[in-house]
């Protein structure tokens, strides 16, 4: 028997019914677990995760084998959840053949219920339209594509003129009738992202894309304040746990240093009689 929360139906359902669909990204067991619990339709293991728990200064240099070591802890956190995991750069660009292979590897060994990939032109949408006949469930993602920042001018709003708005258009229709489940809108005029969700029959989930689209999703880190690095001006942030927990960790230096901690309660106590008789074998050298 299938006790999913969500399933891929349930997320079209929401979208006939104006019901708005939730996606956050997790990357590792504890967050998951957090996540899953809130009650979340959709956990994104995203290729963030090379910015955003790796150090990296892109998300280019995922590899693989970290999506598939992080999808897995997400997995284990999140058994019942509906897991997204980002096809990482260059592992669905290249071939059909190989990008079915890499999409397969997520969902066999990574665990996850479906890949998302990045782009929609006609080539990534041959591509996707192949991984989805093989039985691979495929979410689009099209505006600002962060393995492509480069080409596209750096980490800014897309689509702001005519010839650009109907390029992504097209795109997200490509994705749709190559059969993608539902398309990210990443950093396209409000407008422009209530205008796709309208024409497609698929949800869109969007991120700094105005409130017209079928659903939203966030950086977890970033909406709960858990990163070093700013926030894109789009994200409310729901929480400041990176200076609730600098504050802990000093709590911890000078609890320590000041001998509060470990108290008697953190310590597991023993007959004294055992430590006298120890004293008598192991005399104290000086
Ligand atoms: O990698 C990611 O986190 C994403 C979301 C921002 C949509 O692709």
């Amino acid at each position: 028997m299938d006790d999913r929360r969500i399933t891929i139906p349930d997320l079209l359902s929401k979208k006939v019914s104006g019901r708005k669909i939730t996606m956050l990204t997790a990357y590792d067991y504890p967050l998951a677990s957090l996540i899953a619990e809130a009650g979340v339709d959709l956990l994104l293991v995203g290729d963030s995760l090379g910015n955003v728990a790796l150090g990296y200064d892109s998300t280019v240099s995922v590899t693989m084998e970290e999506m598939l070591h992080h999808s897995r802890a997400v997995r284990r956190a999140a058994p019942q959840a509906l897991i997204v995991a980002d096809m990482p750069f260059l592992s669905y660009q290249i071939s059909g053949e190989q990008s079915i292979a890499n999409a397969g590897r997520l969902i066999q060994t990574g665990g996850a219920d479906a890949v998302k990939v990045e782009g929609g032109n006609r080539r990534i949408a041959g591509i996707t339209a192949a991984i989805i006949a093989c039985g691979i469930p495929v979410m689009g993602h099209v505006g600002l594509t962060p393995q492509s920042a480069v080409m596209l001018g750096g980490y800014k709003v897309q689509g702001k003129d005519s010839e650009n708005a109907r390029r992504i258009v097209e795109e997200a229709l490509a994705l749709e009738q190559a059969g993608c489940f539902s398309v990210v809108l990443e950093c396209l005029p409000a407008a422009l992202a209530e205008f796709i969700s309208r024409r497609l029959k698929v949800p869109t989930i969007g991120i700094g894309s105005g409130s017209g689209c079928d659903g939203q999703v966030l950086v977890t880190h970033d909406l709960l304040g858990l990163t070093a690095r700013g926030v894109p001006r789009f994200v409310k942030q729901y929480a400041d746990l990176r200076r609730t927990a600098a504050a802990a960790l000093r709590e911890f230096l000078a609890d320590v240093e000041e001998r509060r901690f470990p108290a008697k309660e953190q310590a597991a106590a023993i007959d004294p009689a055992i430590i006298r008789g120890l004293a008598d074998v192991f005399k104290e050298t000086s």
